[in-house]
């Protein structure tokens, strides 16, 4: 890849990043990024590659549903050991790139057969960027801050390779603010929204989670059928840099705030839950963040809830049996939640994720697409099927 500038001027026309996400979600992010205007060069692993100008950037920050952030290479060297690593870093023009009274934070991925002590890797990138602003400022430095930062920078090692990149993005996308802390095992944001739109949900026909824990698949699916942008309210890193445009974010926030737009008449998202407790965390977040979503949530088992969803598109994600109780059990959910889908929801699809693979293997016989996901660490399917005429 060929670098970008540096990005110091908030008109910059023509800048190369990259969009990270999940393995498996490369195509997703792709075409969220063409849809928002913004010329993919090619997808990598966990990683999209993009040209755009600074509008695009903040643009993909508000809009992207399916990725983790979005990242600005500043400069791209060789180096064989930390030394030259230190130099190297040392060189980069920090100080053009955010003030001084920024707190920082660097994170390092990939792998280097020379630099393999990761943790001293940001030790001496952060050498580099506190020596380049205490030579200028008479001593003055950036501090380090490991939980909350203004600004993330990111050291990706390909080989002596090294690549470092502002993350414009910072608290990664997944995280919308609507979730508040709590001991359940929901998915990430960034999944459930790229498993509605890989499994091919376009936000027109009902949806259905028979087991909707804590709502991520009934809040993602709603902002998606409405065109509404997950991260418009949010703070984002992009904002501590130098060359931050506060208008041209502010019109980029109006432009995707006027696409919002009201799915069809009768339209519901409907999800089921028979955990009190978890059924009150998906209540509160509809309550306290989407109160005008045609979101309902039902205290009910699926396995006796009386009710019928014929067309729907029914989205799942059951225990695995890993961490939320037996795998036995579990591999029988799998089995009533395919017969659920087979005799309530005839005529519509479903797309079921999952890290029970041999539940997933129970669900259809001749499933119409599967594809291979990961939840943190989990390996998972994703299989679509379409359930057929109800009996
Ligand atoms: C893996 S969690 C789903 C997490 C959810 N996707 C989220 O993001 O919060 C599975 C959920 O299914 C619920 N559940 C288990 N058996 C159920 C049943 N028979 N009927 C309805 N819900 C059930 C559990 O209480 C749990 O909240």
């Amino acid at each position: 890849m060929k670098n970008p500038p540096p990005p110091p001027s908030g008109s910059a026309p023509d800048l190369e990043g990259l969009v990270t996400c999940r393995a498996g979600l490369e195509r997703v992010v792709a075409d969220e990024l063409r849809a928002l205007g913004i010329t993919v060069e090619r997808t990598g692993r966990r990683a999209v590659f993009f040209r755009s100008d600074q509008a695009g950037v903040y643009r993909a920050n508000m809009a992207l549903r399916s990725a983790i952030a979005v990242l600005l290479p500043i400069r791209t060297f060789n180096a064989r050991n930390y030394d030259m690593l230190y130099y190297q870093a040392r060189k980069t023009n920090w100080h053009k790139l955010f003030p001084v009274d920024r707190t920082v934070r660097i994170d390092v991925n990939g792998g280097s057969d020379a630099l393999t002590n990761t943790q001293y890797v940001t030790h001496r990138i952060k050498d580099g960027i506190v020596d380049t602003f205490r030579k200028l400022t008479g001593g003055t430095r950036p501090s380090i801050d490991k939980r909350d930062p203004d600004i993330h920078i990111v050291a990706h090692l390909d080989g002596r390779r090294v690549t470092l990149c502002l993350d414009t993005s910072g608290t990664p996308l997944f995280k919308r603010g609507y979730r508040a802390a709590h001991g359940l095992a929901p998915l990430k944001e960034d999944l459930a929204a790229g498993i509605l739109r890989l499994a091919g949900w376009g936000g027109t026909v009902p949806l259905l989670d028979p087991l909707c824990g804590s709502g991520t698949f009934l809040f993602e699916g709603w902002m998606l059928a409405a065109d509404i942008a997950p991260n418009l309210e949010r703070r984002f890193a992009f904002e501590s840099l130098f060359d931050y445009d506060p208008a041209l974010h502010a019109a980029e926030r109006d432009i995707l705030a006027a696409a919002r737009r009201n799915p069809p008449a009768g339209f519901r998202i409907t999800g089921l839950e028979n955990d009190g407790p978890t059924r009150a965390v998906a209540e509160s977040i509809r309550r306290q963040h989407f109160p005008d979503a045609p979101v309902e949530i039902t205290a009910a088992d699926f396995r006796s809830w009386p009710g019928r969803a014929e067309g729907a598109f029914v989205v799942a994600n059951p225990p695995y049996g890993h961490r939320l109780g037996d795998h036995a059990e579990a591999v029988a959910l799998h089995h009533e939640l395919a017969r659920f889908v087979r005799h309530r929801c005839a005529g519509g699809t479903a797309a079921v994720f999952t890290a029970n693979l041999e539940g997933a293997a129970l669900l259809d016989d001749r499933p119409e697409a599967t594809w291979t996901l990961y939840n943190g660490r989990l390996e998972g399917r994703l299989v679509k099927f379409a359930p057929g005429i109800g009996v």
